[in-house]
């Protein structure tokens, strides 16, 4: 039998080298290669002949299928991030920051569905059985009908399941877990791929529903395993700037329903407590408009959501000014600037620009463009923009305002928490307008004229 070769594993990327190097092949990241034992050699090694399978069945594609059935957890946000509840015999992983609030949100999750009569298993491998029964005595979950493990051996863990057959189990986290089958450290790209694969398999075999828990590293990936990401049926992240007590669910890979919606919790001293909506926690208190500030009718997933986008323009001391962003991108932010600069004639050279995304929440929809320069524009000019105003549109290289679609939507949620001004660019399906006054154009230098009376 050939003898089993070690490999070298990219932590980041997962991309697999025969033999170290500097820099991965994979994703040009410096120093992220470890050694991995291989992982125990089975039949795969030497090769497969024909006749030594078992012959599996082949079904139509055309025959009926009924929809998988569905456990709602009864905490309306979560639910609807899940497509409308947990499938069974599925496998979940919820990724975020240490510290973000992952395990109070199963917990307390755990507990919901225990009180809608789920056979419920939490094992920690991070904390012990004690602190995780004080934090729920602590939420008011004391007497939820659930079990309780503190462990990390996933082959104890995994025969206790196979007696118990719970219908859910949260795995808290990934990263403690070890199999004695892999000779590498917990949290390694071996182990957390061996232990996310066994935990899977048995999710499916079993037709229990598994929810990992994975911490996310610096640079926004699950430690090592973005191999965990394509294994699991569904795929969630908690996200919230600390210092912040909101906290988005925002679903990234969905086998079973919508990516991309959001679910929004605010973390009190009691927990996570549901925010039906979030539009008015995203705009600020005050009242009067104020120059800097720009209200940005966003999509999530499928929620409309208003947001407040402040800009702050200052003459900068230093010889490269600086841009700082708070929930939104920075090169976009550097593009919308070269913009204003070529297209418009208004330069933000020498000058500090900081930007920030009230409440902490995080923007990647282009549609922010146009609201982010006119904070932008708002700042520098020292005028605020037109009262009870909201602002939506893509912006171009070229300066011209691209249509963004939803535009009906983001329509009705502004005119629901009061607004009477739309801005938006030129070919936006409105639909009926109501109310509300429509303010269309077609490229920034007819925005800068309209609202600031220049350019
Ligand atoms: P935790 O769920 O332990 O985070 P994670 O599992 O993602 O690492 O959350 C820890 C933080 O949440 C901690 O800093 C304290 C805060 N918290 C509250 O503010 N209120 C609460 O009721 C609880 C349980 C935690
Ligand atoms: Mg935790």
């Amino acid at each position: 039998m050939a003898k089993p070769i070690t490999q070298f594993i990219c932590g980041q990327c997962g991309t697999v080298h025969k033999k170290w190097i500097g820099r991965c092949d994979g994703c040009g990241e410096w120093n992220t290669i470890v050694e991995e034992a291989p992982l125990s050699a089975g039949p795969a090694k030497s090769g497969l002949g024909a006749g030594k399978g078992r012959k599996m069945a082949l079904m139509d594609l055309a025959s009926q299928e009924a929809p998988p059935p569905r456990h709602p957890s009864g905490l309306a946000e979560l639910d609807r991030v899940l497509g409308g509840g947990l499938v069974p015999a599925s496998a979940l992983l919820l990724g975020g920051d240490p510290g973000i609030g992952k395990s109070t949100l199963l917990l307390q999750a755990a507990a919901s569905f225990a009180a809608k009569g789920l056979s419920v298993v939490y094992v920690s491998g991070e904390e012990a059985s004690a602190q995780v029964r004080m934090r729920a005595q602590r939420l008011g979950l004391g007497a939820a009908p659930m079990a309780l493990a503190a462990e990390t051996n996933l082959r104890d863990i995994l025969t206790t399941l196979d007696e118990t057959r719970p219908d859910l189990v949260i795995i808290d986290s990934i990263q403690t877990m070890w199999l004695d089958t892999v000779d590498s450290a917990p949290g390694s790209v071996s182990q957390v791929r061996a232990a996310a694969h066994e935990l899977v398999t048995f999710a499916k075999r079993r037709g229990v529903s598994v929810i990992l828990v994975g911490h996310v590293t610096k640079d926004g990936q699950i430690a090592g395993p973005r191999v965990v990401e394509h294994m699991v049926d569904c795929v969630l992240y908690f996200e919230g700037e600390r210092g912040h007590q909101f906290r988005i669910l925002r679903s990234v890979k969905n086998r079973f329903g919508p990516a991309g919606e959001i679910g929004v919790f605010e973390m009190t001293g009691a927990g996570l407590s549901e925010v039906a909506n979030p539009s008015a926690l995203f705009l600020s208190e005050n009242e009067t408009a104020s120059p800097g500030s720009a209200v940005f009718a966003g999509i999530e997933g499928t929620r409309p959501v208003l947001v407040e986008i402040q800009a702050l323009v200052a003459p900068s001391p230093l010889g490269q000014p600086r841009r700082a962003v708070v929930g939104w991108d920075s090169a976009r932010l550097a593009m919308i600037l070269a913009v204003l600069e070529a297209r418009v004639g208004i330069a933000f050279a020498g000058l500090d620009v900081y930007l920030n995304i009230a409440g902490g929440l995080r923007i990647s929809e282009p549609a922010a463009d146009l609201a982010v320069a006119a904070a932008l524009l708002s700042a520098r000019e020292d005028a605020a923009l037109p009262q009870g105003a909201v602002i939506f549109g893509e912006l171009s290289l070229s300066g011209a305002l691209r249509p963004v679609a939803q535009a009906e939507n983001r329509l009705k949620e502004a005119q629901k928490l009061g607004f009477s001004t739309v801005i938006a660019p030129e070919g936006c399906n409105f639909g009926s307008v109501g109310g509300v006054k429509l303010m269309q154009m077609a490229d920034m230098t007819r925005f800068v004229g309209d609202i600031f009376g220049a350019g």
